[in-house]
């Protein structure tokens, strides 16, 4: 990649530099700069503006000695991020001026003249702000987000992700991987989440879907003999929105053909340690691989947080001859009681062990079970059924606690699973590590819905585990897949498998989800003509961008790290969308606003919705 000179690339017709790398070598240069008025001061007679652009900031003095008569009049009326371009010469602040906090505070511009290039209005949230004012709420920033996105912070966080995207791209293209990319206006990709839908005008009643991500295309490739592919991609899910998750995301997706998951591992973790060194974040390769049944028995979770060791613990053998009826009914029922050790967890108080009983509900569980062991005896709901013997078959000293759960596994691992840190954390117990990254290995390929039906917990085109192919048309349940999530501190990154290679098990697989050989035929049929021609061994990843850049740069929303993101309600408040058509628009995509009595559902603001429409 070609690189120049920082004066060459900041040179424009409008000035001959940016502001931010301007240093006490530049004294006595004559420059003219450009940029927005960060803040002003007014001495009597002398000006103090603090000049911004994308590079930092530089302070301008304007003072009767030095500026022209008319600049400086300009200056009497200059307001907060008016545009502005400078001329004159930087020369060293006085010694008691110098501002070390600042990058160019060892000098200043001593403005000849100036000239207003365009005019702001008054800010509606500041973009200055003194590092003890909060920032405005999240709504206010969304909706003024060209001034939001001003503040160094918000630039900051757009540069990095730039400069991992392009790490992304080099780093892949280094092993081979070429950038295809796939179609926006696609077909229904399942990956369990709605479509964003899109009529055609041209083709009444029929309508794209925005891609939920580009799996089926890549594989497609595969078979097309592309041999490695990936893309930096756009991808679209109407979902139920959470704080890491946006309806239209960036996902770094790629696919190689005749590979086995070691060699995709290899080939991530070298990636995250190349974003890692131009993120500066430390990552140490190679990251541990733990199967899935193993990783939901000790910490209850697909996506645990292994800066905390705490592991759940089997203690139905300890537990369910005690005369506590919910103890003994789970075990009746075919489950087992499972539960935390929390060593100096005497210190929970009640209001601690209630909001962790209401964790653990949020997260599916009738209830949590608890005892302190104090010096002698203890306290809690299972205290009175407890003696000395059970504590120590328990491990518990006195001083500590147990959090329990009783029931089938479906319910204890996530109860226990969401406990598990923000025990901890009220203990006071931060992470016992700095990083901690996970291969999720060998997820089964289904998971049962409510109604006994058969999901998949990924997505259909997982191939079964080598050791399993014989469960797949058996025991559907029961059969691994040859599938794997990157989680990083807690969070999952990324997901991806190894893919059904061969159009029969595919076909399988989507049987076993419920759907008949018609609906096979309609929905895939242009993925198992693809692998039906002679597609190759392959397997693929798509890792979340946004997520990836945030928690790189540390920024505490996926919205700041996103120029113009949805709400938590899937709105956009800068541009405001989506909006209501008009009847002529919606005539033209051949659509009809339901009316009362047509099966439609009144929404909020009117929009259209009925049966046939997801
Ligand atoms: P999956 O659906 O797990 O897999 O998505 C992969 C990764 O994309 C990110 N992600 C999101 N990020 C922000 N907002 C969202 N709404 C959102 N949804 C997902 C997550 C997730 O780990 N085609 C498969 C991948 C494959 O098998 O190759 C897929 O899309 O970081």
């Amino acid at each position: 990649m070609p690189t120049y000179p920082a004066i060459q690339i900041e040179k424009t017709s409008y000035r001959s530099r940016m502001v931010g790398g301007i240093r006490g070598a530049d004294a006595g240069s004559n420059l003219r700069l450009c940029g927005w008025v960060h803040r002003r001061r007014d001495l009597g007679g002398l000006f103090f503006i603090d000049l911004r652009d994308r590079s930092g900031v530089l302070q301008v003095s304007v003072g009767p000695d030095w500026t022209e008569a008319e600049s400086l009049a300009l200056a009497r009326g200059l307001g907060a991020e008016d545009v502005l371009e400078v001329e004159g010469e930087i020369s060293f602040r006085p010694p008691e001026a110098r501002n070390p906090e600042m990058a160019t505070g060892e000098v200043e511009m001593k403005a000849v003249r100036m000239r207003l290039l365009n005019r702001a209005v008054t800010p509606a949230i500041p973009v200055f702000r003194s590092p003890e004012e909060e920032l405005p709420s999240e709504d206010l920033r969304l909706r003024h987000r060209v001034l939001d996105l001003r503040r160094q912070e918000m630039q900051r966080n757009l540069r990095l992700r730039h400069e991992l995207v392009l790490e992304v791209r080099n780093y892949l293209s280094g092993l081979g991987f070429v950038e295809v990319e796939t179609p926006i206006l696609t077909k229904p990709t399942p990956e369990g989440a709605r479509d964003y839908l899109v009529p055609s005008r041209n083709h009444p009643g029929e309508f794209f879907a925005l891609p939920q991500s580009p799996q089926l295309y890549k594989q497609l490739l595969m078979a097309a003999g592309m041999d490695r592919y990936f893309q930096i991609a756009r991808c679209f899910r109407d979902e139920d929105l959470r704080a890491d998750r946006q309806p239209e995301f960036t996902q770094i997706d790629l696919e190689a053909s005749f590979i086995q998951p070691a060699d995709l591992f290899g080939w991530m973790e070298g990636l995250m340690a190349a974003l890692g060194r131009v993120a500066g974040v430390d990552v140490q390769a190679p990251f541990p691989r733990i199967p899935y049944a193993e990783i939901m028995e000790s910490y209850g979770s697909d996506r645990p947080d292994l800066r905390y060791s705490l592991r759940i613990q089997d203690w139905t053998r300890v537990l369910e001859g005690l005369e506590f009826r919910v103890l003994q009914a789970a075990v009746a029922g075919g489950g087992r009681i499972r539960g935390l050790l929390l060593e100096g967890g005497g210190g929970l108080s009640r209001k601690d062990l209630e909001g962790l009983e209401g964790v653990a509900k949020k997260a599916g569980a009738p209830g949590l079970l608890w005892v302190k062991r104090a010096e002698e005896g203890g306290s809690g709901p299972l205290a009175r059924f407890m003696e000395e013997v059970t504590y120590e078959a328990l491990g518990l000293r006195p001083g500590d606690a147990a959090l329990v759960a009783a029931g089938p596994d479906r319910v204890t691992s996530p109860a226990l699973g969401a406990v598990r840190v923000p025990a901890l954390r009220a203990l006071g117990r931060g992470p016992e590590r700095g990083a901690a990254w996970l291969w999720v290995t060998d997820f089964p390929i289904f998971e049962v819905e409510e109604g006994g039906r058969l999901a998949a917990t990924h997505h259909p085109f997982v191939h079964p585990h080598a050791e399993d192919e014989g469960l797949l048309e058996t025991d559907p349940l029961a059969t691994r897949g040859q599938a794997y999530d990157l989680v990083y501190n807690g969070v999952e990154f990324g997901s991806g498998s190894v893919r059904n290679h061969r159009p029969e098990v595919q076909r399988t697989i989507l049987r076993h989800l419920g759907l008949s050989h018609g609906e096979i035929d309609r929905k895939f049929g242009f993925l198992l003509e693809g692998l039906a021609s002679g597609t190759p061994p392959h397997g693929g990843i798509a890792l979340g961008m946004d997520r990836v850049v945030k928690e790189f740069v540390g920024a505490p929303s996926l919205r700041d790290v996103i120029a113009f993101p949805k709400t938590t309600a899937a709105r956009a408040l800068f541009e405001g969308a989506p909006i209501l058509l008009s009847d002529e628009e919606l005539r033209e995509l051949h659509l009809r606003r339901l009316g009362p009595g047509d099966g439609s559902v009144d929404t909020e603001d009117g929009g259209i919705q009925g049966p046939g429409t997801p």
